[in-house]
């Protein structure tokens, strides 16, 4: 295991986050890392208004660990009987230093601490908690899961343009059969093209919430939604060259060869776009 180049950055709601040098950007919104968690994830998932006793969500993209943190704490407050089983995917232990290092000053230090032990040894069970670690690529991972187990997923690689191989078609297709039926994926990304994806794997679409300059989100569920924007990002839409969404077939393909292929396709659209409007 290597560490990781990175620095810790102070957010606006006084939590620090990581600049990542191999992608040229921090793990969380500059408004607030542990506000990120809360309102564009955990809250926006539903999963705490769940009448259900035993909750599962599944954690895509560890980072620091403040989305499954946010989970522990919020239900806390506002469902302490719940049990709550969370899986969490994370290919890189490299962050691990930062992950020690993680500290609020406050009484979140000790629901840090219980994951921070979960990290060390891959799995813990705490009371009503239980959370457990894949450590490898999401994409082999994903692979590896149960069907139909989870009430949430919260999906939090970095951007799309730098992670893209967590963005594609592909993925998503290999995901929503991993969710309960009405299970929502909350995600920061509102680029047309992840909308797509999400929408050609099978997933409907709504907008997500704004939280500090970021305008929204999405959230996307396994199953239908009333609010559902499905039709702007079905094939052949207006937007059809931007919602070019990732492919990654077979699950295996370099980030350099997910965007290329992509490049390629937007091509071809534009292509076949003029083509059409010279008919016209
Ligand atoms: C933006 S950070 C996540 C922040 C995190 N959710 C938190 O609450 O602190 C993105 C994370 O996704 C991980 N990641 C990126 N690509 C991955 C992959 N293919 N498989 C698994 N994890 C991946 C990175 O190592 C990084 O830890």
């Amino acid at each position: 295991m290597t560490s990781r180049q990175c620095s810790v950055v102070r957010t606006g709601d006084s939590t620090d986050t990581l600049f990542c040098r191999e992608y040229g950007q921090t793990m969380h919104s500059d408004s607030g890392a542990y506000g990120e968690a809360v309102n564009m994830h955990v809250l926006p998932s539903g999963v705490l208004d769940s009448a259900a006793e035993h909750l599962s969500v599944l954690d895509i993209g560890f980072g620091l660990g403040y989305n499954v943190l946010a989970l522990l704490f919020e239900s806390e407050v506002r469902c302490p009987e719940k049990n709550i089983r969370v899986v969490s995917l994370e290919r890189d232990r490299g962050y691990a230093p930062y992950v020690r290092g993680v500290s609020f000053g406050d009484e979140k230090d000790r629901w840090h601490d219980i994951i921070k032990r979960a990290y060390e040894s891959g799995f813990l069970r705490e009371g009503r908690f239980s959370l457990d670690f894949m450590f490898m690529d999401a994409r082999d991972s994903v692979r590896r899961l149960p069907g139909g187990q989870f009430d949430a997923v919260f999906h939090d690689p970095f951007s799309p343009g730098m992670n893209p191989e967590l963005w594609t078609v592909d993925f998503f297709r290999e995901l929503l059969p991993k969710l309960k039926s009405g299970a929502r994926l909350t995600t920061y990304s509102s680029a047309a093209q992840v909308r797509a994806a999400l929408v050609a794997a099978g997933f409907s679409v709504a907008r997500g919430p704004s939280f500090g300059r970021k305008k929204e989100g999405t959230i996307a569920c396994n199953g239908p939604m009333t609010d559902s924007i499905n039709e702007e990002y079905a094939d052949g839409a207006g937007t059809a060259v931007k919602a070019t969404p990732y492919r990654d077939p077979g699950l295996h393909c370099s980030r350099d060869d997910i965007l290329s292929r992509r490049l390629a396709e937007m091509s071809s659209r534009r292509t076949t776009a003029c083509r059409q409007a010279r008919q016209e």
